[in-house]
């Protein structure tokens, strides 16, 4: 979901819109504004996407200030009820959130009791009566009512609240859920992402949980909620990170793909020691001495995250000879995990604001956990909250699936691999093996990326399939997850992932001339076993496409993907990006919503 808000002289509407388009990538399945006209507070909201919401608003709405929100949906369907604003039954407050309000039944319960008519199904809406209940009991101004509201609050939220009564401002609050203000002349931005401030401001405030700010034409006072004032000062963001254009581009999805030269560039940039054969990570926070203490290391991130983090255990154990393994965020957090302090705990997230990751390293640091972050978006939750980390820079990422932040989180991970085998037993010539596969990356993914066409008949011949079996063993492994997740986000194809060995346990049952087999086949010390599990696919009819070193014979694959080789340790991070093409390709084929498909978020800030 995401969040805007304006206040300055400008009229907000035109403002809100663009913003939400920026947002939009974050979830998108209604959206909403509310403005104060000459005429009063307007809202409209409308379920679809915001060129919907742009197309149904009046002339009339103008004005400012303004708040703005797309949804994607928790609580309730995506119906125009449902979307925010929220209003309170005099239409006096509106109200965007972000985040869940977790008391919301009983809330919902006290102010029906009090005879209030709630009119959607959403937690969000408890909030804008609690506002107006608290000037029924004497609130003189919206940052004390807004305070009152939310201290009888339980749950996350980032929210933004606009009042006829005080035409003047946007107040706003913070718990869990990202909000941040954009300083301009004479005029303040509110937004959950910087993504929505681009063009307008570079000067940011970032609010922290449990804080609240309210926000004028002429400036921004930030306070808690017992009415403490907090001192903040504006950060200048860098554009390279947010401004994403799709340019002459078809989608954002390919133009991510195939700036991967130019990001795994960016995620070595600076970082190669060769003098000592090792990576050098400003960021860690790590002295030698600590590092070296570590016994073993602990991954933990979300979808595509928590893919690329079972590559980096691997590297990870490669390289440094740590025991690593990698986790779904998600899961770790509900376990009760055993938390040591030899363990090196690494949080992954692109966005750095997906609720499980984040929740998982706050537990981690509350039982002492040392955590550092692999991360896309400077100054995000998850990059403030962890003891240090690598940036991967890979500039936004606005397309759903994940395909840049990917290979530049596993590149990140060899570098880390690298720097922890420096400092334990990993040689100066494996050292060096390594930075020199890490500089020939570049060139080699643009290889890759002429095999554009070739890949996109193989897709036009898989979309009419109705499900897809990919396997791949050891480094193959996560690649084949990661491919099976691509192409089952964006195309709508169902599509499973097996690690090679174990297809024989069960899946080989589904092998028919229906099922499309993606075989990752690295030219290794594994081949052999590899190509036996072809013939065993093969022997069942059952299609192959493989992503090798060097073509296959057609008894074991129907076609091959001739991809270049590297150091087998890095290898993973080329072999996934055929598969981010296959997965476009086949979207493409099937006319899917390539850059937003449905039912998912870029971010995903619930529980
Ligand atoms: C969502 C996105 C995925 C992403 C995951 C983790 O599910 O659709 O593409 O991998 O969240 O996101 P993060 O920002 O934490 O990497």
């Amino acid at each position: 979901c995401g969040i805007v808000g304006y206040v300055g002289p400008q009229d907000a509407a035109p403002i809100l819109l663009e913003g939400l388009g920026r947002l939009e990538y974050r979830g998108y399945d209604s959206a909403g504004v509310a403005v104060m006209t000459k005429a009063g507070l307007k809202v409209r909201k409308v379920s679809g996407r915001v060129s919907a919401l742009a197309a149904d608003l009046p002339a009339r709405f103008k004005g400012a200030p303004g708040i703005g929100h797309t949804r994607w949906a928790t609580h309730g369907g995506p119906t125009p009820e449902n979307a925010h604003p929220h209003t309170d039954s005099a239409g006096r407050i509106a109200v965007v959130h972000n985040g869940i309000i977790e008391n919301a039944e009983e809330l919902r319960a006290k102010l029906t009791a009090d005879g209030v008519e709630f009119v959607s199904q959403t937690d969000t809406e408890c909030v804008a009566h609690l506002v107006a209940a608290a000037f029924s009991a004497g609130a003189t101004d919206l940052e004390q009512a807004v305070r009152w509201a939310l201290r009888q609050v339980v749950g996350a939220y980032g929210l933004a609240v606009v009042d006829a009564e005080h035409p003047d401002r946007v107040v706003v609050a913070r718990n869990g859920s990202p909000v941040l203000l954009g300083v301009g002349e004479k005029e303040m931005f509110v937004a959950s992402d910087v993504a929505a401030l681009v063009g307008y401001t570079r000067q940011v405030v970032y609010l922290d949980d449990g804080e609240l700010a309210s926000l004028t034409a002429g400036g921004y006072r930030t306070f808690t909620l017992d009415d403490t004032s907090t001192a903040k000062s504006p950060s200048t963001i860098d554009w390279d990170v947010v401004g994403a254009e799709i340019g002459d581009h078809a989608h954002f999805l390919i133009k991510e793909i195939e700036e991967q030269p130019t990001t795994i560039t960016r995620a070595l940039a600076g970082r190669l020691d060769e003098r000592f054969s090792t990576a050098h990570l400003g960021g860690l926070n790590l002295s030698v001495r600590e590092a070296r203490e570590f016994r073993r290391v602990k991954i933990l991130g979300c979808g595509s995250a928590c893919y690329a983090g079972d590559l980096g255990a691997q590297l990870i154990e490669d390289l440094a000879r740590l025991p690593a393994t990698s986790e779904a965020a998600s899961e770790f957090r509900y376990r009760n995990p055993v938390v040591e302090p030899d363990t090196l705990y690494v949080a992954v997230s692109q966005s750095g604001e997906t609720v499980d990751t984040l929740a998982a390293v706050q537990e981690l640091q509350r039982k002492g956990g040392r955590v550092i972050g692999i991360v896309n978006v400077v100054g995000s939750t998850i990059a403030r909250q962890v003891d240090g980390g690598i940036y991967i820079h890979a500039g936004a990422e606005m397309s759903v699936a994940a395909t840049k932040s990917f290979t530049s989180t596993v590149t990140a991970f060899a570098l880390l691999a690298l720097h922890l085998g420096r400092i334990r037993d990993l040689s100066p010539t494996d050292g060096t093996r390594i930075l020199e596969g890490l500089k020939r990356l570049p060139e080699q993914v643009r290889e890759i990326l002429t095999l554009s066409d070739e890949i996109a008949e193989v897709a036009r011949e898989i979309a009419p399939s109705p499900s897809m079996m990919f396997v791949g063993r050891r480094r193959g492994w996560p690649v084949a997850r990661e491919g099976a997740q691509k192409l089952k986000e964006i195309s709508y194809i169902h599509a499973e992932a097996y690690p090679s060995a174990e297809l024989k346990h069960g899946p080989l049952a589904l092998i028919s001339p229906e099922m499309p087999t993606v075989a990752i086949v690295p030219d290794d010390d594994l081949l052999d076993k590899n190509t036996s599990t072809l013939s065993e696919i093969k022997a069942r009819s059952g299609p192959v496409i493989a992503l090798a070193h060097r073509k296959l014979p057609v008894e074991l694959a129907d076609r091959t993907i001739v991809i270049p080789r590297n150091e087998p340790e890095l290898d993973p991070i080329l072999l996934s990006i055929p598969l981010q093409f296959l997965a476009y390709h086949a979207a493409v084929a099937l006319e899917r919503d390539v850059d937003k498909p449905r039912n998912l978020a870029k971010s995903v800030t619930v529980e």
